[in-house]
């Protein structure tokens, strides 16, 4: 795990002005809500298709389906975030999907990428969602604008100077009780 990007993940934090009123949790969430924080999108969460940053999740004219997420610390081993159904049938696991202009989707089956005996994957870094890609924890994911107004895809950009969506958004988790 690289200082460097644990740093600017913190200031990112500060920058959203989240840092000083969250109380920083050290382990995993079950059954939790993703949503997206950007300039079009405020605590909206994420939705399934492909994955989507919606006002409203459920819209079903918009072919959404709304998700819960079980997700791990990244002080733990397991890397593999893992979404459910409403009606509790397991959804798949969040992947980049390079084929697909790095789409992050869901896919129903929990493959993890080895690389050299370590992996990569999703889990939360305090509440916030974050991709180890082996050496640096990143946080990369910005939101695509699609036909249909109050719906944004979710994306994952490479590279900051040439972004593969509209607007970057940081991803947070909240547990639901
Ligand atoms: C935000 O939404 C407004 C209204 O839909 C639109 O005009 C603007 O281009 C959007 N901004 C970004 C960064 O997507
Ligand atoms: C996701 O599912 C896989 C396979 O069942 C499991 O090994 C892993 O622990 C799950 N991840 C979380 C965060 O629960
Ligand atoms: C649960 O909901 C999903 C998404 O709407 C659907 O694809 C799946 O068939 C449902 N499963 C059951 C057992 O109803
Ligand atoms: C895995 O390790 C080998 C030998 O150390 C190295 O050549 C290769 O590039 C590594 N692969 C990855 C994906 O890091
Ligand atoms: C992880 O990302 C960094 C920065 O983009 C890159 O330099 C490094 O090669 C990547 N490592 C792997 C294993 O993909
Ligand atoms: C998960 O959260 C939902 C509310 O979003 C609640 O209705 C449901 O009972 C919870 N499931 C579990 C297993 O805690």
């Amino acid at each position: 795990m690289h200082l460097k990007s644990l740093l600017s993940l913190l200031f990112l934090q500060i920058g959203f002005g989240l840092a000083f009123h969250q109380h920083i949790k050290r382990g995993g969430e079950t059954n939790a809500t993703l949503s997206a924080y950007g300039t079009n999108s405020t605590n909206w969460p994420i939705a399934y298709g492909l994955l989507y940053i919606a006002e409203y999740p459920s819209n079903s004219n918009a072919n959404l389906t709304p998700l819960t997420w079980d997700l791990a610390s990244i002080t733990g081993e397991c890397w593999i975030a893992n979404a459910t159904f409403v009606n509790g049938t397991r959804a798949g696991s969040m992947y980049i999907m390079p084929e697909n202009e790095y789409a992050v989707g869901v896919l129903p089956i929990t493959r993890i990428a080895y690389l050299n005996g370590t992996v990569s994957g999703f889990a939360l870094f305090a509440s916030q969602l974050v991709y180890n890609n082996n050496t640096f924890l990143e946080a990369q994911f910005w939101a695509k604008s699609t036909s249909f107004t109050g719906v944004y895809g979710l994306t994952w950009t490479l590279d900051d100077s040439a972004p593969s969506g509209d607007f970057p958004v940081v991803v947070k988790a909240t547990e639901n009780s």
